[in-house]
């Protein structure tokens, strides 16, 4: 059975850890893929980045309604993932589950082309503008220990963390 897994919150240093890459796609990493979709689906999150678990490993997810699909679709997976093209500035607000409360506008290339291996070990790309390509660039960079904070000035960082609740995920 998928379980909840408790989210990292902000500021565990766990947070700021580069991810390693991910040598072996088995049952194991599907049963833990299983269990971060019902967390993703438990905090209401877009996507979610292993290290958010505690699993510091190159793997993220995003909710198929982002790309398109239903509720009831798998949810999009992507494993040892990068960036290959980019174009286009955009800006937007932020949020992020390890920063519960936590909003400031990131900006971010308009349109992207990520690569990734699928729970198949198979090798695939998607490009994405709007608000997937906002999440694969949110994503990616949890994986190198990245957070929306980083992309504002000491004042506004301030002012953002004053809305931080570190409790709010206490009880998963
Ligand atoms: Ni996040």
């Amino acid at each position: 059975m998928a379980k909840v897994l408790p989210v990292v919150i902000y500021p565990d240093p766990l947070l700021r850890e580069r991810s390693a890459e991910i040598e072996d796609i088995d049952d194991d990493l599907r049963s833990f893929v299983e269990d971060m979709a019902v967390t993703m689906y438990a905090t209401d999150g877009l996507g979610l980045a292993a290290v958010q678990v505690g699993v510091t490993k190159r793997i993220f997810i995003i909710e198929p309604q982002a790309a398109g699909g239903t509720k009831e679709d798998p949810v999009l997976v992507f494993i040892n993932p990068e960036i290959i093209r980019s174009e286009g500035q955009d800006r937007a607000e932020e949020g992020c589950l390890s920063l519960p409360g936590v909003f400031v506008s990131v900006p971010r290339a308009e349109k992207v082309t990520i690569r990734a291996t699928d729970l198949d070990g198979n090798t695939f790309e998607m490009e994405a503008d709007g608000i997937l390509a906002k999440a694969f660039q949110h994503e990616l960079d949890h994986l190198d220990g990245k957070l929306i904070i980083d992309y504002v000035g000491p004042v506004k960082r301030k002012l953002a963390l004053r809305h931080l609740d570190p409790h709010k995920y206490d009880d998963l």
